[in-house]
């Protein structure tokens, strides 16, 4: 299974239809992405509904966009690939049919990928990963720390107790005001605001890698309305600049003392959340004067796409770990 082989992903867990080309884990071949983020602003986040219904209008025109953008024929895909879970049920089951249609009209094997899997292995699209290696994870869903050894081994060593990073991110960019998804117009606001309000640092028992940010964001919304209340002027650019500096102050210092303490080679961070310039400039800071590289994907590699499916895929293509054709959408499910 060491041959060259190519593999055809496919991404529809959440409000994204993706379809990626990637050859040997490591080099895109073409990675197209519709976003359906125009359909669910108006909501203030994503609606399963709609987002099912979209995949099924989109999964075809993408597939065939992805087809149209490489010179690659049928004849050189070796597995198509598909996010299994976790993720909305019924946008999982559309990328899922398609994956088994395809497979079973074209006679190729079927890989299923865990999405989280997916975001960590964005970063092998850039860089050869080295064991043991510590991997943050902050999405809108996810925020955990996962310890590798090897390649497909995946060891949690902490995660967070209630909100996601990304989704308290989207909660308070909606008590301002901000459109969804809030993460990228918070961080726009927290480089023109100050950190000035003081805002608390879950820190959590001593040597916990777990997170937590349900505390956090009851702190901002507590202050935005107290300030309403009172027809005070809030000044959106300084929450936003207190809320970041809390967020990145602890997802970094977590991060730093866990590489530190399993002696790992490389610190990679991925979800959409690893776009946060605050983040990947302070995470940067913190190793700078370790022998530790911390790598973060470029933004388009670090939302949902299907390259980083197709990456993820290709190590259990070589393990030869084909999926039968009970594959199921999996709502949640378990990374290790
Ligand atoms: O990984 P992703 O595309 O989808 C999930 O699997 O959840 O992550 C989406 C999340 C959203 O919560 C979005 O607000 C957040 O990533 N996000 C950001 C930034 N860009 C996207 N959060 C903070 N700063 C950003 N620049
Ligand atoms: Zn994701």
């Amino acid at each position: 299974m060491n041959k060259d082989h190519i593999i055809l992903g496919i991404e529809t867990s959440c409000d994204e239809t993706a379809v990626a080309i990637v050859k040997n884990g490591r080099e895109t071949l073409v990675n197209v992405v519709s976003s359906q983020i125009e359909s669910h602003k108006r909501f203030g986040g994503v609606v399963p509904e709609i987002a099912s219904r979209q995949h099924t209008d989109q999964i075809t025109v993408v597939l065939e966009e992805a087809f149209q953008h490489s010179n690659i024929t049928w004849e050189k895909i070796d597995a198509i690939a598909v996010t299994e879970g976790p993720g909305l049920i019924g946008a999982l089951l559309v990328g899922i049919n398609a994956a088994k249609a395809l497979a079973f009209a074209k006679n190729k094997p079927l890989i299923g990928v865990h999405h989280i899997a997916g975001h960590i292995y964005a970063n092998q699209l850039e860089t050869e990963f080295e064991f043991p290696l510590l991997a943050l994870i902050v999405s809108g869903g996810h925020t955990e720390l996962v310890l590798m050894r090897e390649h497909g081994a995946y060891e949690l060593i902490g995660e967070t107790l209630d909100d996601a990073a990304g989704e308290a991110y989207d909660k308070i960019a909606r008590s301002l005001d901000l459109p969804y998804p809030g993460g990228p117009h918070m961080d726009r606001l927290a480089q023109e605001g100050k950190d000035i309000l003081d805002f608390p640092r879950a820190w959590l028992e001593k040597d916990s890698f777990d997170f937590s940010f349900s505390g956090l964001k009851s702190a901002v919304i507590n202050y935005i309305h107290n300030k309403q209340q009172r027809k005070e002027e809030i000044t959106k650019e300084d929450i936003a600049a207190s809320f970041q500096a809390s967020v990145v102050d602890v997802l970094t210092e977590k991060t730093y003392l866990a590489a530190m303490q399993n002696k790992v080679k490389q610190v990679i961070v991925a979800g959409g959340v690893a776009a946060n310039k605050g983040l990947r400039s302070k995470i940067n800071e913190k190793f700078i004067d370790t022998t530790i590289p911390v790598y973060i994907p470029p933004i388009q590699l670090c939302t949902d796409n299907a390259a980083m499916i197709a990456a993820a895929a290709s190590i259990k293509y070589r393990q030869g770990k084909f999926a039968s054709w009970d594959l199921n959408g999996k709502a949640s499910m378990e990374l290790t």
